[in-house]
């Protein structure tokens, strides 16, 4: 009992404290090779070619996996960085499971980030249940000078892990909170999109060797986090007029897979204004294959409107 008493309190000062700091590169290869692999298209000539070039804003959600490696890195080398926590039991990677994903974007992206930037990392939440343990993690992204440019939240279920047995729960998140789907009206913004026979073999090389992505035949599943980009393109495309910096912030629940070649439905609705005149988005994904949900409980904020002056 005692014991149990002290994993506990450990685990209190643990959720909320940072538990390292990783260096980060990215160049403009590495911004392309990115956009492909969430499908962008020449109608995107923003995120792919000159005279203005731009990163797609939700690019840093690969760096927790990339980190500032160049080439191809071991997967379980890249997910050690994030997923070893000193403190807590080792998971084994290949039972982890992508369940939530948010990205607030401060500041947009240089097209190359030079030496210097760092992805410093915090524990956030720690949730047992019977089948598992969630842990959730804040990455913010910053530039040698300290300065932040993104803040990004992932949640992982280890599936079939366990720290006390007792169903252990503390967080610390503050996310902002979604509003529903207005379930009695059509949605204001339906894209429809076909994702690549190739899809996650052309998004891995953003970062996430994780093999369970190129394993041969119908068991392959794409990146919970292609299929986030395929949307935030939607989005950003319908609602943002294509504007690399309308998208202020986007949180998902990924809650089905999709396998490469299925096609995506990314429904949004608006529903209202929140803080400083953001535009607030409820929006989902049907993989149109499956029929199901695989992108539930979507939040997006846009840059406050600038209607056309005339
Ligand atoms: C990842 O961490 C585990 C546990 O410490 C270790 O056994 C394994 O060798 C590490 N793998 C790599 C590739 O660093
Ligand atoms: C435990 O949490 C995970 C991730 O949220 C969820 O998928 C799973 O259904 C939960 N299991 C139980 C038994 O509540």
């Amino acid at each position: 009992m005692t014991s149990d008493n002290a994993l506990s309190r450990s685990l209190d000062t643990l959720v909320g404290s940072e538990y390292g700091a990783d260096p980060v590169s990215w160049n403009k290869r590495d911004l392309l090779i990115y956009a492909l692999g969430i499908g962008a298209t020449l109608a995107e000539q923003q995120f792919l070619a000159d005279p203005s070039f731009a990163a797609f804003p939700t690019y840093p959600v690969v760096l927790f996996l990339k980190g500032n490696e160049d080439s191809v890195a071991a997967f379980t080398e890249s997910i050690n960085r994030t997923n070893h926590i000193k403190g807590l039991p080792y998971f084994n990677p290949s039972r982890l499971l992508h369940a939530t994903q948010s990205i607030e974007i401060l500041k947009p992206l240089p097209l190359a980030s030079g030496p210097g930037w760092l992805l410093k990392k915090r524990l956030i939440t720690i949730r047992e249940n019977k089948s598992g343990v969630i842990l959730e993690s804040e990455f913010t992204l910053v530039d040698p000078s300290g300065i932040p440019y993104t803040r990004i939240t992932t949640a992982m279920f280890n599936l079939m892990g366990k720290i006390t047995g007792q169903r252990y729960t503390r967080s610390v998140s503050a996310l902002p909170a979604a509003r529903p789907i207005p379930r009695d009206r059509a949605p204001d913004w339906v894209t429809e999109e076909q994702t690549s026979t190739g899809q996650a073999l052309i998004y891995r090389l953003s970062g996430d060797y994780n093999p369970l992505h190129i394993s041969p035949g119908n068991s392959a599943i794409l990146h919970g986090l292609s299929t986030l980009g395929f949307a935030a393109r939607a989005l950003v495309r319908t609602i943002g007029h294509g504007r690399p910096s309308s998208l202020r912030y986007l949180n998902v629940k990924f809650t089905a897979p999709v396998s490469p070649g299925d096609g995506l439905e990314t429904s949004a609705w608006n529903v209202g204004t929140g803080p400083d005149g953001v535009r607030e988005v409820a929006f989902e994904v049907k993989n149109t294959k499956t029929g199901k949900i695989v992108i539930g409980g979507g939040h997006a904020r846009f840059e406050k409107w600038e209607w056309t002056k005339l």
